[in-house]
């Protein structure tokens, strides 16, 4: 069972290593090889990812990634060469990442930290994010014309979003059976194709309420009361805001993981697993950035990609009972609890297991 280990630049190091050493403890059977990606494959080779760590994910079971980027690459040229376009773009798209499953869960320990009054209310929600479409991808990507017109692209496939609106439908099965679908079909055509391909799909899940709703209509309704949403399926850079706003509610970006999916085979799914965090330069080395997101990433590693749900649910509750206790880094500190480093949250966490 081989994971690659993509720590990547700024915290990523620190975090990975905490998540690493949980798997490794949960499953003495894994391998773990480890790559440069980003401004630290930059540094290395002039590449942000070197086919050495294209390959490396390849041929591994599982991926598991810290960050990438910081302002030292901001400014590369060409922007190709940036660690977030030309490290992450191309891993979801030459390994099929497809689905990106980003989880925004209130933990009870934390519900001081929401920055709306939830009162009894929960929120436990998914985004189901379309990751290898729209216009992140569409070619030609982007285009400048003498500097006074920008063009982006914008296209999907019928196939594309037949694959994501059934990994949608599955996750909205394994849950609370509630799926609202996010467009922009008022406006965009890409949009009405994504809505008639979710109703075409539906009847094939009559267990899920289906709704539809347009995506400044979610992005106003995730305020107004975040514990009305199970699963949000949407494209890509819808997605990629929604689930910003959706984690930011919890109060606690440094608690979310994500998982990338490809397709599935045999219960099982090839997936590149990371923090929903970035790689906070401004804390890098100092022991300070919170582990937790990258631990709850393995722990979906464990669940998704080798089925593992005994141990992805052990790792879920020995956080939650780390939280409980009182156990805190900087990004979630407040009065009465206890402040740890980056390593002791991994040893309270490992305690707890
Ligand atoms: C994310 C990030 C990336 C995205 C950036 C860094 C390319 O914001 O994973 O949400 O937009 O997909
Ligand atoms: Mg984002």
């Amino acid at each position: 069972m081989k994971i690659a280990v993509l720590a990547g630049d700024g915290i990523g190091p620190e975090v990975v290593s905490q998540a690493v050493r949980i798997l490794s403890l949960l499953r003495p059977d894994f391998v773990f090889e480890h790559a440069l990606v980003g401004g630290a494959a930059y540094d290395d080779c002039g590449l942000p990812l070197p086919s050495a760590t294209l390959d490396l994910c390849k041929a591994a079971d599982a991926v598991l990634l810290g960050a990438v980027g910081g302002p030292k690459y901001d400014k590369i040229q060409p922007p190709e060469l940036r660690p977030e376009v030309g490290a992450l773009l191309p891993l979801r798209s030459e390994l099929n990442l497809y689905a990106n499953v980003r989880p925004a869960k209130m933990l009870d320990a934390l519900k001081e930290s929401c920055p709306i009054k939830l009162g009894d209310r929960k929120m436990d929600l998914v985004v189901m994010r379309e990751l290898t479409g729209g216009i992140y991808f569409a070619r030609p990507r982007e285009r400048r014309d003498h500097g006074n017109t920008a063009v982006d692209t914008c296209i999907y496939q019928r196939h594309e979003v037949v694959r994501i609106a059934h990994r949608g439908f599955e996750i909205a099965m394994q849950r609370r059976k509630d799926l609202v679908s996010v467009d922009k079909a008022n406006v965009l055509e890409t949009s009405r194709l994504w809505r008639e391909v979710v109703t075409e799909i539906a009847p094939q899940y009559p267990e899920v309420k289906v709704s539809h709703m347009l995506v400044d209509n979610c992005a106003m309704q995730l305020v107004r009361d975040p514990s009305q949403f199970d699963v949000i399926l949407t494209e890509n850079m819808f997605g990629d805001i929604l689930s910003d706003e959706a984690s930011m509610i919890t109060g606690s970006l440094g608690l979310l993981p994500s998982a990338s999916l490809s397709d599935p085979k045999d219960g099982k799914v090839f997936g590149l697993y990371e923090p929903v965090h970035g790689s906070a330069p401004d804390i890098a080395g100092q022991g300070k950035a919170n582990p937790i997101a990258t631990i709850l990433s393995a722990a979906m590693l464990l669940k998704y990609s080798f089925d593992d749900t005994i141990n992805s649910a052990r790792i879920e509750k020995a956080v939650d009972k780390a939280l409980d206790a009182g156990y805190r880094t900087a990004d979630i500190f407040a009065d009465g609890t206890t402040l740890l480093s980056t390593e002791e949250m991994g040893n309270a966490i490992v305690n707890a297991l």
